[in-house]
């Protein structure tokens, strides 16, 4: 048998919830005891989404979208928010447990990759998953690191154990409060960022005749299963450098539709 290189988190089987496992002699299949099976993609990410899950062909972010986001993130616009939610990250770490760290939504990898930095600057061993439902987005995520055990999935059907959980995050990303709190192990905790009323106004502005306030706070929607501990609010502004700059974050976001319908 050969011992596997990477540790694996305690992973589900996403047809009959069974443990998944390496399968005997490789690291390159997982298995369940009912025989459920799940290659390993070439550039190390497992693919966990079931077809019947899918809504459509190709769910969630497509390939320009990924490449705008990691294009205009490596820019480093967004680094204040990055830090910021580390900064959270290190104040919740408990010293004397290796934690498990979920990011759902994770995109390409931008987050995930500093928030496992941080967590292994105080847990070597510490394990971390990147969850998104786009295969170009987890395509692109896994090229960068291969420590991070990056996974094609749902969400809303997260292909972790029951309570296996230490930290979630979910870094601009659709909310799925049940599916979260399945996961989480009973005093774990789940770190949500998202725009808030004045995110990218300005540039709302040069776009729309009347700006509408976004209202979005999930704070109802995790309420019946979560204890709010601490609101931090990150403002910040920051100048476009080029062209370039300005059509991938359109091309991230709903706004670029309006601009060039
Ligand atoms: C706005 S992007 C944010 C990506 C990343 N967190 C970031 O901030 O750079 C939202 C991400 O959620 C993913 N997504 C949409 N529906 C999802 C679902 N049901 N489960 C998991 N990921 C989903 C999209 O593919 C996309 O990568
Ligand atoms: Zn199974």
């Amino acid at each position: 048998m050969i011992l596997p290189e990477t540790s694996l988190p305690p992973l589900r089987c996403p047809v009959c919830s069974a443990t998944l496992n390496y399968a005997v002699d490789t690291e390159k299949q997982l298995l369940c005891h009912h025989g459920h099976s799940f290659d390993r993609a070439k550039q190390g990410y497992w693919n966990l989404l079931l077809p019947q899950r899918k809504r459509s062909k190709a769910p969630g972010d497509n390939e320009a979208m990924v490449q705008a986001r990691h294009r205009f993130l490596s820019q480093g616009y967004y680094q204040p928010i990055a830090s910021e939610i580390q900064a959270s990250l290190m104040n919740l770490l408990d010293q004397n447990q290796i934690p498990l760290l979920l990011d759902l939504g994770c995109g390409e990898g931008y987050y995930t990759q500093q928030l496992f930095h941080t967590l292994t600057s105080k847990h070597q061993n510490a394990l971390c998953v990147g969850l998104d439902i786009s295969k170009p987005a987890i395509l692109h995520a896994s090229k960068q690191s291969k420590q991070i055990t990056w996974m094609v999935a749902t969400g809303a059907d997260i292909p972790l154990q029951a309570e296996s959980v230490d930290i979630a995050t979910l870094i601009f990303a659709r909310l799925l409060p049940e599916p979260t709190a399945q996961v989480l192990k009973p005093g774990g905790y789940f770190i949500v960022a998202w725009a808030g009323p004045d995110h990218l106004r300005e540039l709302r502005e040069q776009i729309y005749t009347e700006v509408r306030d976004s209202d979005l706070n999930p704070d109802a929607q995790l309420i019946a299963l979560f204890e709010p501990i601490e609101t931090k609010v990150v403002k910040f502004q920051f100048t476009l450098s080029d062209q370039q700059s300005m059509d991938d974050l359109l091309m991230m976001t709903p706004h670029g539709q309006k601009a060039y319908p």
